[in-house]
């Protein structure tokens, strides 16, 4: 088990790659209104990626071990889907919530961040899943610093959201990230407190917790990718790559389109 340290120079080179994948999210919020189809949102990512950032789409061809390679730039994950949903030419309507993950590799660096995106005017209950997952994901992200431990992030997170009726999948984490697009170590959305990977500088992983409104049961649809609540119930996820500072943690998917972090 190794994490990496990174360099100073390769945090500079994660600060640029996480603000460009962040710069993705704020370009793309217009787009995503009832009727346009998630394939025109790949696209314009896509373009934006590789035609102006000069950079490069990682989910692109990506393939895990056991994984069919993965057909598109962006995953576009819609309502009752958990993550990887894949875009296709089916059009987003009124009520729907999507999440839109983008990672993106610079300078032989990756950043990696989603957000929640509401079509038209969802219900009530849609949003308050999407506030409250983005919430959790700065429970998670405010206790890193030195010395804290994995599982301090996983307890901040699942201590918040159960006792509000929600579950966190347990399938899929953050994860470290750098000049690899996963590496090691795992972050858990749940676990107990002073348990796990103690921090330390310089290591730069993902948070991203996945908390559905029903169960936390998922299953992976037939196309080798799209990933759904096996209850069918409403799933949202936020994502923001990580730097663990002298001082606490720098978010390096930041951008101006970011909102301000939740009062403590
Ligand atoms: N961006 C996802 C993550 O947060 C991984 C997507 S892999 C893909 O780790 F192949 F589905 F794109
Ligand atoms: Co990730
Ligand atoms: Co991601």
């Amino acid at each position: 088990m190794s994490v990496s340290i990174k360099s100073h120079q390769e945090i500079e080179k994660m600060r640029i790659a996480g603000r460009l994948t962040s710069e993705v999210l704020d370009y793309i919020t217009p787009f995503v209104k009832p009727g346009v189809t998630t394939n025109e949102l790949d696209k314009l990512c896509h373009d934006l990626i590789v035609n102006v950032q000069h950079a490069i789409p990682a989910p692109l061809n990506y393939a895990p071990g056991g994984h069919t390679p993965y057909p598109k730039s962006i995953c576009t994950s819609i309502n009752h889907q958990v993550c990887h949903g894949v875009p296709s030419d089916k059009a987003l309507k009124n009520g729907d919530i999507v999440n839109l993950d983008i990672t993106v590799i610079k300078d032989g660096y990756h950043g990696d961040s989603s957000r929640m995106f509401y079509v038209g005017e969802p219900s009530i209950q849609a949003k308050r899943l999407c506030e409250v997952t983005w919430q959790s994901m700065w429970r998670g992200i405010r206790v890193v610093r030195p010395g804290a431990y994995l599982g301090d992030i996983g307890h901040a997170i699942q201590s918040f959201v159960e006792p509000l009726g929600y579950s966190v999948v347990r399938e899929f984490c953050g994860h470290g990230i750098g000049k690899v697009f996963h590496e090691e170590p795992q972050v858990l959305h749940y676990g107990r407190t002073k348990t796990g990977l103690k921090l330390e500088t310089g290591m730069t992983f993902t948070i991203e917790p996945m908390i559905n409104a029903g169960k936390a049961g998922i299953k992976q649809l037939g196309d080798g990718w799209t990933v759904v609540t096996k209850d069918h119930s409403l799933s949202a996820q936020y994502e923001h790559t990580i730097l663990v500072t002298d001082t606490g943690y720098e978010v390096l998917t930041v951008s101006d389109g970011c909102l301000p972090p939740p009062n403590p």
